[in-house]
């Protein structure tokens, strides 16, 4: 293991512009320096380094994070080896203290994997046979080489090339590589065509497996390891996210529709890796895109697999859409047949996931049979449910109401009142919007409080600020983690403490704590830098527009915690008083609701 001083030491003497001035032009603009971001396809540059903060951020894509974590997506590094190379860069001596066995496991698999992967690349080049394979398949060499296509011969073949790798059978066997006979190991890949698995640092984590022939078991898969969780990976989303231009990600459901489509010019197309899609894949998704199409195969279980997908999907807030054809089992199957534009055009005219759900619950069932309706009615109510944003809402409860002859309010019966999220608009108001609208302004104004603490660390206004958020949330009766975001809580927990302790260098210490933990990097570097306007001349801060700017959110969450639920409560009395025809009850009722809009309206001011 490298100690922290030493990896604190690595990071100091390597300039975060200089590095990445060394990958990209950088065009320096104010404090920064802007790029055509290099992690997703984009025109303008949207990539800004911070050589103040020491941390980079694309505004386009959310890519964001410290030295460490550019150099490890740039050259496809671990961590470990980014960290090697930065020092090496600055010409420190790296001695590895004593090793932690669990990070050391997850190295040695991944050593293992890569060798392995190399291994059977080597092997595909050799190999006549497995050079015919892909060809049939239309896989081109250009292909074969993004992917590192591989071909496993088998018995003892990469057992006994590992072993000459100092690789012990121990690692082989955890590793999935190697199973232990009796006289020692033996390949677990045999006479199989081999697609590693890359995650986005371009680690090797897994493979598959498949014959070349009829026989069965069609594909072998890599069981999950440490460092291969199925669940929380994509094949070739390292690929994909920097091909997604338009925004969109298309989800196959194996290696080979994957690669066939990207070798045939579709390059924007993950896979899921033999399971149903995860809501953390979807999490991953939406990371990279902001549309996904599932083109799934056209058999019940690719059709009950886009369900779920889609499902998973629109409740992280994507935009789904799933893509059918005819005639043909699977995307590799259309192109053959009808050539990749005609399945680009099945890609452009994917139906919308709330659309193709209702036709496929409708043809489950009798639909016509009133109750059966209600039954896919209440479905579709709880998934849709899922949305922050009223205008899908109200366009499902549309579809539904159109598509089952059911009536606008009958279908908006059905939805409960969530977020003070009403199924049903009143008309004349655009209530839902600015219901909508303040509670993301909760969470809005939790992430400028947590920046504004964390900008103000190892400034002179750091001892004002941190002890005026304080005062200002006590004052409210908030606990100084009292964030509905997990993460801003945990990052306010973190500079409580290392302030109490009298720490002198809070920012360095917590990102200290966090060096290689992806996800908090990249939240990390979306606080700290915050979007250049363009031409602005940089003013100076007044440290008392910056209290004042604490009290307004710290104000604006506790209004907006305190009239978004009531607001719920009085549009659902509403609904109740309309369904009940008691006319004074509404009228008094809608009185009271102006007034609690008035309020939140002069929230706003
Ligand atoms: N799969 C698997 N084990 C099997 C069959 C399938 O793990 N025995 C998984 C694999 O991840 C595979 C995906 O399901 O990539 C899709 O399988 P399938 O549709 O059967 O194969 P295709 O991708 O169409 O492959 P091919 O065109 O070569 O038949
Ligand atoms: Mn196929």
């Amino acid at each position: 293991m490298i100690s922290p001083d030493k990896i604190d030491a690595v990071k100091n003497a390597n300039d975060i512009a200089e590095v990445i001035g060394g990958y990209l032009t950088l065009k320096r603009t104010g404090a920064n320096f802007k790029a055509p971001c290099p992690f997703h396809q984009e025109k303008t540059p949207s990539f800004v380094v911070s050589p103040e903060k020491q941390i980079y951020r694309c505004f386009g894509c959310g890519e964001g994070g410290n030295v460490f974590t550019f150099v490890q997506r740039m050259e496809n590094f671990s961590f470990v080896e980014a960290v090697k190379h930065l020092a090496k860069r600055a010409g420190i001596e790296i001695e590895e203290s004593r090793p932690d066995p669990n990070f050391s496991e997850k190295e040695s698999l991944l050593g293992a994997n890569r060798e392995t992967m190399n291994y059977f690349h080597e092997k595909f080049k050799a190999s006549e046979k497995a050079k015919i394979y892909a060809k049939e398949r239309g896989i081109d060499d250009a292909t074969v080489e993004d992917f590192k296509i591989g071909y496993a011969p088998g018995d003892v073949s990469v057992s006994v090339y590992l072993k000459s790798k100092g690789i012990s059978e121990d690692i082989m066997a955890k590793a999935g590589i190697a199973g232990h006979g009796n006289s020692g190991a033996y390949d677990m890949f045999r006479e199989r065509f081999m697609f590693p698995i890359f995650n986005l640092y371009n680690d090797i984590i897994g493979f598959g497996g498949r014959v070349f022939d009829d026989s069965l078991p069609k594909y072998i898969n890599s069981k999950e390891t440490p460092v291969y969780i199925k669940g929380r990976n994509l094949y070739n989303l390292n690929n994909a996210r920097k091909n997604a231009s338009d925004g969109t990600i298309i989800i196959v459901e194996g290696y080979m529709d994957c690669v066939t489509v990207y070798a045939a010019g579709i390059k924007n197309t993950a896979a899921t890796l033999g399971t149903a899609l995860t809501p953390d894949q979807a999490k991953l998704l939406k990371r990279y895109a902001e549309r996904v199409a599932i083109m799934y195969d056209m058999d019940d279980a690719g059709r009950a697999g886009a369900i779920r997908a889609g499902d998973n999907l629109f409740s992280e807030g994507l935009e789904a859409a799933v893509v059918s054809f005819e005639e043909v089992k699977d995307p590799d199957d259309y192109i053959k047949k009808f050539g990749v534009d005609a399945l680009r055009g099945k890609i452009k005219s994917a139906q919308p996931f709330i659309e193709y759900k209702l036709d496929y619950l409708a043809k489950q069932g009798d639909i016509n049979n009133a109750y059966y309706k209600e039954k896919v009615i209440k479905e579709m109510a709880e998934l849709i449910e899922k949305t922050e944003s009223p205008v899908v809402r109200d366009n499902a409860v549309k579809i539904i109401s159109k598509k089952l002859f059911v009536g606008y309010d009958v279908v908006a019966r059905y939805f409960k009142v969530k977020n003070g999220l009403l199924a049903k608009p009143e008309p004349g108001h655009d209530f839902d919007d600015t219901l909508a609208m303040k509670n993301r302004s909760i969470d809005e104004a939790e992430r400028r409080i947590v920046s504004m603490a964390l900008n103000a660390l190892g400034t002179e206004n750091e001892v004002v600020i941190l002890k005026h958020i304080q005062e200002r949330r006590e004052l409210q009766e908030m606990k100084y983690d009292d964030f509905k975001n997990t993460i801003y809580a945990e990052l306010m927990v973190k500079i409580k403490t290392y302030f109490k302790a009298g720490e002198k260098n809070i920012l360095k210490h917590i990102e200290m704590d966090y060096i290689d933990n992806d996800e908090i990097n990249r939240i990390i570097s979306e606080l700290l830098v915050q979007k250049p306007v363009e031409g602005a001349a940089k003013k100076k801060v007044h440290t008392a527009d910056l209290m004042q700017e604490i009290t307004d959110y710290v104000t604006t969450i506790v209004q907006k915690s305190k009239t978004v639920p009531e607001m719920a409560e009085i549009s659902q009395k509403i609904l109740q008083a309309e369904s009940e025809k008691n006319a004074g009850l509404l009228r008094e009722l809608q009185e009271q609701k102006k007034k609690l809009q008035k309020r939140m309206h002069n929230i706003e001011e």
